[in-house]
């Protein structure tokens, strides 16, 4: 599929006022996206879980307006406040997306959007906050177009969200997500994330998911400026390779059940995440004391209780404690009493394997 077949034929009609409004969740990769080419394609292929629990809701009111502008024209609420600071790359995204959704600068938008999850908690609201947007266009979308399969939507919002920000590609549906050509996924694409198309072992259903908000200051570097430095970076070739192996590894894992192996190749990737950022020039650190605090407890804590807890980082300090329902009893008292007193504020969030975005 080329990104061509993502402009739509001419509008039947444009109407002329309406309201959408989505719920989109944020996911957490097992396999790491991390490195990236022009355009929003991913360096090597990733997997997510969806969450459920962390979700951004957004609508978006429009009104045609009476002649179609220059520039996009859009009001944006941020929890209810005006949000200035948000709107370029609000603006960048709109100008990404234009040439798919030629609609855009016939409308003045309102949109308003909120996060479940605490704002300054660290946790990507850039997965959750892309896709919704992208799902209240393409809603407006599917209004001017009859007949569009969900199939096609699905795509669509998922190639339109990877232009937003590349894990926001994985957020649409659940409860796993697979972005990016690989020879062992079947369908696998640059351009939009797919449903992961094989068999889930039912060990996983109902995973679940506690992060704990080890700092929620502002990210010394940004994401966007760490894929950057994957370029010309020492063991970018290598580190590109190992995720199509280690993709290729957790297809086995997902099917059969093997937590073992799930825990090897998910902490793996985690710590090469951090490994790349350590080892790009310049470099840099994420991870706290508190995050190598917990990733001490959590190997000691799993070998004495002979449970399949694990972690999982994003690109910060936070952890993601990563566990099977059939052993919450015992893992989840481990991590009040054991890893909470290593959060902020005392500050984590319950969340759990999801199945994506929601109409509201
Ligand atoms: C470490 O999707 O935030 O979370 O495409 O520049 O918006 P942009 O980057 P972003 O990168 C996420 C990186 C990651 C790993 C992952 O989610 O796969």
């Amino acid at each position: 599929m080329s990104e061509k077949e993502f402009i739509p034929a001419p509008y039947t009609t444009l109407k002329e006022e309406g309201t959408v409004s989505y719920s989109s969740p944020s996911n957490i990769a097992l396999v790491k996206y991390w490195g990236k080419r022009e355009n929003q394609i991913p360096a090597n292929p990733s997997i997510s879980f969806t969450l459920a629990a962390c979700v951004t809701k957004t609508s978006v009111q429009y009104k045609k307006k009476a002649k179609k502008s220059e520039e996009f024209s859009f009001d944006l609420f941020f929890e209810g406040e005006a949000k200035e600071e948000f709107k370029p790359k609000i603006n960048t995204f709109l100008k990404r997306i234009e040439v798919y959704l030629p609609f855009l600068k016939e409308y003045h938008f309102v949109i308003n959007t909120s996060n479940s999850f605490p704002h300054s908690s660290g946790i990507a609201s850039s997965a959750s906050g892309m896709s919704a947007l992208a799902l209240c266009f393409m809603e407006m979308e599917r209004t001017f177009l009859k007949n569009l399969s969900e199939e096609h939507f699905n795509r669509k919002v998922s190639f339109l969200s990877r232009l937003g920000s590349g894990s926001a590609c994985r957020s649409i549906e659940g409860p796993l997500v697979q972005w990016g050509e690989t020879a062992s996924i079947e369908g696998s694409s640059n351009l939009f994330g797919i449903k992961y198309p094989y068999k889930v072992h039912e060990v996983f259903n109902n995973f679940h998911d506690t992060i704990l908000l080890v700092d929620k200051g502002e990210k010394q570097v940004s994401s966007t400026v760490g894929h950057e430095l994957m370029h010309g970076h020492p063991f970018a070739a290598q580190r590109f390779d190992q995720a199509h192996t280690n993709l290729e590894k957790l297809k086995s894992v997902l099917t059969d059940g093997s937590l073992d192996t799930f825990i090897n190749i998910v902490e793996s990737e985690a710590l090469t995440l951090h490994a790349m950022m350590m080892t790009s020039n310049p470099y840099f650190i994420l991870m706290k004391p508190n995050t190598l605090s917990i990733i001490n407890a959590i190997w000691k804590f799993r070998q004495e209780s002979n449970t399949h807890v694990c972690f999982t980082l994003d690109a910060g300090a936070n952890v993601h404690v990563l566990y099977p329902e059939n052993e919450k009893d015992i893992v989840f008292p481990f991590i009040k009493e054991k890893l909470v007193p290593f959060c902020q504020n005392g500050q984590y969030i319950c969340d759990r394997i999801g199945l994506g975005a929601k109409k509201l």
